[in-house]
């Protein structure tokens, strides 16, 4: 059975934890395939919460097994500490496994990430701070740290003492910061995690494909989204990873022939963390609406986030880079209370029209949207659960963005929880 990806179209927080919970129903494997802890996936199940960073959103149903694969990074304290919280809320996360592939978060990352971003300044990315850039680069350079070194305490020593070699005189000459004892690294990586991540640790390709042999079902779980990826994002206010439906094979070891489906993700408006271009990016009285109705804060990091009007030339791209198969457009119910409600269907500059996003930095800095104006629906969704019975307006906006976009709406969200979601038919 071929696998299904869900990938978010925007710039992250799309909804894909929900999305991925809702299809994870019908799989037998959840993998994650990129991006680490600066992910933050929200789950409501009968009014419960969980908010996911490494653990794949499948780990909540108990016939299916989570996996953690090679494209992502991970901080193996954030990992024990997410295990452990959902084993408080009695969820099982005995069947986890972890690819021995996957890089490791060292505290010099996260050090990394923090200097550099106060090193830029006014040009600050705004990243998470999470060390995901420093540790993507790592791997890119070939002195990162595998999953895998924690189940050999020598090499993992050896090369924890060339990166350091490195990395202290980084943090000591250029950035003013106090070097790293490795002794005080090797006794909490090795001394206090690895014991309790080494039972998770495993291939997880030769698990993947045998699962596929056997003809079982797997879904892959994005993390950020199309227009953070590293090379076709808005660069460089970007992740370090791909998160394109390309990135689910690097990060998996799934070839393209093993996919058959492509679920995009999109809120029924937009948001973004963090700096960088947003075309649609609203401010005053409407940001403040959006903002408070959609909850838009981020689900770890608590930051703010920016809103704006839909915009089909986002997905237009997305849909091309990802070869979506459809999309699930999430927070329809966030635009109930909305007399009227615009969708960018293009973008304007210099005299040219763009239907795709251009790809020079100055032109996408300076494009102005153009914009068609719908009728809201101004009654509450919440409660639905059928498309048919929604509200004329609202099934119209729905059709409207499947035509400016030109890809299938399958589902759409009308609230946090696990049911509420209506499906056009
Ligand atoms: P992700 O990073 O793509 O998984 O998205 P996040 O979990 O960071 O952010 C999405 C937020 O929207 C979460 O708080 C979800 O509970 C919430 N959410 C998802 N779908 C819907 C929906 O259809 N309506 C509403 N009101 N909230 C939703
Ligand atoms: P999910 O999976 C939204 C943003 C950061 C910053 C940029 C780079 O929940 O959708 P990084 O720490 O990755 O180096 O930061 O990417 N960012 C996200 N924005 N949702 C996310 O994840 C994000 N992960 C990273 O805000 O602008
Ligand atoms: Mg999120």
């Amino acid at each position: 059975m071929p696998a299904t990806v869900v990938v978010g179209t925007q710039w992250g927080d799309e909804g894909k934890g929900k999305l991925t919970d809702l299809l994870a129903a019908e799989m037998e494997y959840v993998v994650r395939y990129q991006g680490g802890h600066n992910a933050g996936h929200r789950i409501v199940v009968d009014g419960e919460a969980f908010a996911l960073q490494l653990v794949p959103s499948g780990v909540l149903y108990p016939h299916l097994t989570p996996v953690i694969g090679n494209g992502v990074v991970v901080d193996p304290a954030v990992l024990l500490r997410e295990l452990d919280t959902l084993i408080a809320k009695d969820v099982d996360v005995s069947r986890l496994v972890v690819s021995g592939n996957a890089h490791l978060i060292m505290p010099y990352h996260q050090e990394l990430d923090r200097v550099t971003e106060r090193h830029l300044g006014k040009n600050a990315l705004g990243t998470t701070k999470r060390g995901i850039g420093p540790a993507y680069a790592d791997k890119a350079t070939r002195v990162g740290l595998r999953v895998q070194d924690l189940l050999d305490p020598k090499i993992f020593q050896e090369k924890l003492d060339m990166a350091l070699r490195e990395k202290n005189a980084l943090l000591s000459k250029v950035y003013n910061r106090l070097p790293m004892k490795s002794k005080e690294i090797t006794e909490l990586y090795i001394g206090e995690l690895a014991p309790r991540i080494a039972p998770m640790i495993g291939d997880t390709v030769t698990l993947l494909h045998d699962a596929l042999a056997r003809d079982e079902r797997i879904l892959l779980e994005g993390a950020q989204a199309t227009f953070l990826d590293l090379d076709h994002g808005t660069y460089p206010f970007v992740t370090s990873s791909n998160p394109v439906a390309g990135g689910a094979c690097t990060g998996s070891g799934l070839g393209p022939r093993d996919i058959s489906r492509v679920v995009g993700i999109a809120k029924a408006y937009v948001t973004r963390v963090g700096a960088g271009p947003f075309p649609t990016e609203l401010d005053g009285e409407l940001a403040e609406l959006l903002v408070d109705r959609g909850h838009e804060y981020g689900t770890n990091t608590g930051r703010r986030r920016r809103v704006g009007w839909f915009d089909a030339v986002m997905l237009r791209q997305a849909a091309r880079l990802n070869s979506l198969t459809e999309i699930a457009i999430t927070k329809l119910d966030v635009l109930d209370t909305l007399e009227t409600i615009k969708v960018c269907v293009g973008y304007e500059s210099g005299g040219k029209r763009f239907d795709y996003p251009p790809y020079h930095q100055s032109t996408m800095h300076d494009v102005t949207p153009i914009y068609e104006e719908l009728p809201g629906w101004q009654s509450d969704l919440s409660g639905f659960t059928s498309f048919d019975d929604l509200p004329t307006n609202a099934r119209d906006y729905i059709t409207f963005l499947s035509k400016v976009t030109g890809i299938k709406i399958s589902v759409v969200g009308v609230g946090p929880g696990r049911d509420q979601f209506v499906q056009p038919s």
